[in-house]
């Protein structure tokens, strides 16, 4: 694998892969010793254009891990705020001698521009382009449901018929759409419910169905419902439904949590508003996995850097 850049990319032979690596890794974490050598003497750049504390955080530690150098960029702070240019940005880094380059960029198709442009001869990684896709996020979601459901026997396994209900912001959602693909590639049967201001023009191409009524989308009850942040920084006043309004129609309140059975899985990529997508007790609960999705992404993002740059990388 030359590049990470979309989950619409990936076979699922290759998904499932990844997702196997991830399971080596996880096993590393649980040692004392958690470090590999595998990638000593490469130097990976996080290249990071708008905020983030859970994907920098976990790609820092998951190179690190690894025994690569790591160089943390952002572009507060950085010559970007003087105006300069990606191209130039990224040449900078080039010359800095960076093996690998994972980069979040407010811009949809920022990270397919770098791996295609000849400006840097790095792998790229995929942290999350403007609405587009957040591949790894949606690894380490996989890769959560697929431990929580089939523990130890995890291995080889996909997610043929296992039920989920994404919830809320898709229209801005990177997240959203890396999962709708991955999850259809994996098996897995999806159903986006939101506002209809909040749902992209034109979904009808996904592999998903589409509902407004979360309540019938809940009964009966899925095995996993993702709910998704309410993206303000994003929004106009238009698509937005009052705090209130929002919170009691399309979040997961104390009243629909305690309707869901036990077995349901509920998720959120973080970070959250809490009381307004999601109520502090389903967050909260044996039930939630947000810790656990945090702590899968270092061994996703060590699988990621791992079979990006380990060897010889290939064309694919
Ligand atoms: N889930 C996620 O991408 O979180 P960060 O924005 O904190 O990286």
């Amino acid at each position: 694998m030359r590049h990470l850049l979309a989950t619409r990319d990936l076979s699922r032979d290759e998904a499932i892969e990844l997702l196997d690596i991830a399971e080596d890794m996880a096993a590393v974490q649980e040692r004392e010793v958690k470090k590999l050598p595998t990638l000593r003497g490469k130097t990976v750049v996080n290249l990071f254009f708008e905020d983030s504390t859970r994907t920098r955080i976990s790609f820092e530690a998951a190179a690190k891990r690894l025994s690569a150098d790591v160089i943390n960029f952002s572009a507060k702070g950085s010559s970007v705020s003087k105006g300069e240019s990606l191209k130039d940005t990224a040449q900078t880094l080039q010359a800095m001698g960076a093996d690998g380059v994972v980069v979040r960029h407010p811009s949809s198709g920022a990270p397919l521009v770098l791996a295609t442009s000849g400006w840097i001869d790095a792998g790229v990684v995929n942290a999350g382009d403007g609405t587009h896709e957040h591949p790894t996020q949606a690894l380490l979601d996989a890769f959560t449901m697929r431990r929580r459901l089939h523990g130890a026997a995890s291995r080889g396994r996909d997610l043929d018929g296992v039920r989920i209900v994404i919830v809320g912001d898709i229209l801005h959602s990177r997240v959203a759409r890396s999962n709708v693909w991955l999850l259809d590639t994996l098996g897995a049967d999806v159903t986006l419910v939101a506002p209809p201001t909040l749902l992209p023009v034109d979904p009808s191409g996904w592999p998903a169905r589409i509902g407004y009524d979360l309540d019938a989308a809940l009964a009966p009850a899925p095995d996993v419902v993702m709910m998704l942040r309410v993206q303000a920084e994003r929004m106009h006043a238009a698509f937005f439904p009052n705090s209130r309004e929002y919170s009691r129609t399309w979040g997961l309140d104390d009243a629909r949590f305690d309707r869901l059975p036990p077995t349901t899985m509920v998720m959120h990529p973080g970070p959250m508003n809490r009381g307004l997508e999601i109520a502090a007790r389903a967050a909260d609960s044996p039930q939630s996995t947000v810790r656990e999705q945090v702590a899968n992404g270092v061994s996703v993002r060590m699988a990621a850097l791992y079979l990006l740059l380990s060897g010889e990388r290939g064309d694919a």
